[in-house]
């Protein structure tokens, strides 16, 4: 192995997988498709597209990434049993460089569910990674809840998994629980003690339950894995998994203390962070590293003297090191259609002529409302474009609310359903409340409102609003948003936007009304 070699540090993103099955982050096929064909352009290693077995979307997602990748490995995930395996490998099969990931849980606590002796699962290990392997050049195994296995059966099942032919072993911290020098310890270990260890790959895999999955990820690097796990905004169940973003450009930007180096071209990092944020539905909070909306401002006098005489006074990383550039140029309704184009195109959104022309309407008919567009508020507008271009089978065709001091308050609502219009009048506690119980009336349904947010986008009386909500209905959790000057139009869009996705979720659902997740036990 030559030096360079030693110091790369794979990328293995899992924003699909992990990201994608924490409540309320579910994207559409399309969705999947275009991240993928980022995370592969921005020189993901490895992306891991879906789970194949969970249901025939993601199936068919998987495939369809596989086929399309053109330099990432790709990888789908797999319980320990010969069904979950085959229908993986039938999906990433396609891919020019296909990985299966096949995983069982091996701590006490995850031994007790299937109960399984240590031995019956050290043989179930040994059956299913044998299996991949003979499907599969490329596999990689997980001992899920690695960090609170025993460190001897921990050593046991990790030797197994490699003479059964697995090419890369992950170890994840499934509950954010460890520290970095146990993370750095675990590897090390297993380094020394495990036979045949110098021939495969560690990766680490790390939650953010106690805030430490990037120094949890660095620590396990420092002590040889070569490969981390991790999702775009740390986009992951609870609090998450290691943000991408964060490593690579620690890796980046401590080079002198962590010499190692990634494939990654960092300067793609704003353009897919907002698009995970759009699709996904899950915003990124204004103080997150890297990625946040204030990551790079200095809005302090002080700092901003400091910042005009030697910008390095405060920062640690330049903003187009990551693709941030200096945009916030207002646009008006004087702009034109190339303004418009370049303007985009800096935010990282590479238009069509025929997408630029509805944009452009969309521009204009915004720019009537409000005096200056900045750059959010061409943001936002962007996510709405893509939201109306979904094949929604809900749209919101008119709306008009009455509002005031007199109670009740009412809206007249025009929905169309699958291209047929539908028109009500409700009234409710408020104007959001009637516009809300009106599309209750057209299209009846029994998902609770579990979240209502309403931002400001940029600042002045005109600005726009970005309305989120998020729905539940038997456990499925969706979210939806829109933006718009009108508050209550933009919360009416939102509404139908979760109720769309809803409808997504229910066709991903089997006859049984159930997904299968990965925490279901085989
Ligand atoms: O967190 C975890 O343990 C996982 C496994 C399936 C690898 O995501
Ligand atoms: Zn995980």
């Amino acid at each position: 192995m030559t030096k360079s070699d030693q110091d790369r540090v794979m990328i293995f993103d899992t924003t699909l997988r992990d990201g994608e099955q924490s409540p309320g982050a579910t994207m559409t096929h399309a969705e999947k498709l275009e991240i993928a064909g980022l995370l592969d352009e921005m020189g993901v290693d490895i992306i891991e597209a879906g789970f194949p077995i969970a249901s025939e979307g993601d199936f068919e997602a998987v495939s369809e990434i596989a086929k399309n990748a053109q330099n990432s490995v790709i990888c789908g995930l797999a319980r320990a049993q010969f069904g979950d395996i085959d229908r993986c490998w039938d999906a990433v099969k396609h891919a020019k460089r296909p990985r299966i990931h096949t995983f069982i849980g091996t701590s006490p606590l995850h031994r007790a569910i299937p109960n399984l002796t240590m031995d019956e699962m050290a043989d179930r290990i040994h059956e299913t990674v044998t299996h991949a392997r003979n499907l599969c050049e490329n596999v990689q195994w997980s001992p899920m809840d690695a960090t609170r296995t025993e460190h001897d059966y921990l050593c046991r099942v990790v030797e197994i998994a490699i003479k059964a032919g697995a090419t890369t072993i992950n170890i994840p911290d499934t509950v954010g629980y460890t520290y970095p020098f146990e993370s750095a310890d675990l590897i090390k270990m297993l380094i020394e003690r495990v036979p045949g260890a110098d021939d495969i790959i560690f990766a680490t895999h790390c939650h953010n339950d106690l805030g430490m999955a990037t120094a949890n990820s660095l620590a396990a690097v420092e002590a040889g894995a070569r490969q981390i796990e991790c999702t775009i905004n740390g986009l992951g169940e609870r609090a998450g998994n290691t943000a991408l973003e964060e490593v690579v450009m620690a890796m980046k930007t401590r080079n002198d203390i962590l010499p190692y180096q990634t494939g990654i071209d960092t300067t793609k990092i704003i353009n897919i962070s907002r698009r995970v944020a759009a699709v996904s539905g899950f915003a990124v909070q204004f103080n997150k590293a890297i990625v946040g909306k204030n990551a790079f401002a200095h809005e302090s006098g002080i700092h901003q003297d400091g910042m005009l005489k030697n910008p390095e006074n405060f920062e640690i990383m330049r903003p187009e090191d990551v693709g941030l550039k200096e945009t916030n140029l207002v646009m008006g309704k004087h702009s034109g259609r190339a303004a418009l184009r370049a303007k985009l195109a800096d935010l990282g959104f590479e238009l069509g002529d025929n997408q630029l022309k509805d944009v452009f309407v969309r521009f204009k008919a915004l720019a009537d409302r409000k005096k200056d567009i900045f750059d959010d508020d061409l943001v936002a507008l962007m996510r709405d474009a893509e939201t109306d271009a979904e094949a929604e089978r809900i749209k919101v065709k008119f709306l008009r609310v009455i509002c005031g001091t007199e109670a009740p308050q009412s809206a007249d609502l025009t929905l169309t359903i699958d291209g047929v219009d539908h028109q009500v009048t409700a009234t409710g506690d408020g104007p959001v409340d009637a516009a809300f119980n009106a599309v209750k009336q057209v299209f009846p349904h029994h998902a609770h409102l579990q979240l209502y947010q309403v931002h400001a986008v940029t600042e002045g009386t005109d600005a726009q609003a970005t309305v989120s909500v998020r729905m539940e209905e038997e456990g499925r959790i969706v979210t939806g948003q829109s933006a718009d000057t009108d508050t209550v139009v933009a919360s009416c869009k939102a509404y139908v936007h979760a109720l769309n996705r809803l409808l997504v979720r229910r066709e991903k659902a089997g006859t049984d009304g159930k997904e299968v997740s990965y925490k279901d036990v085989v």
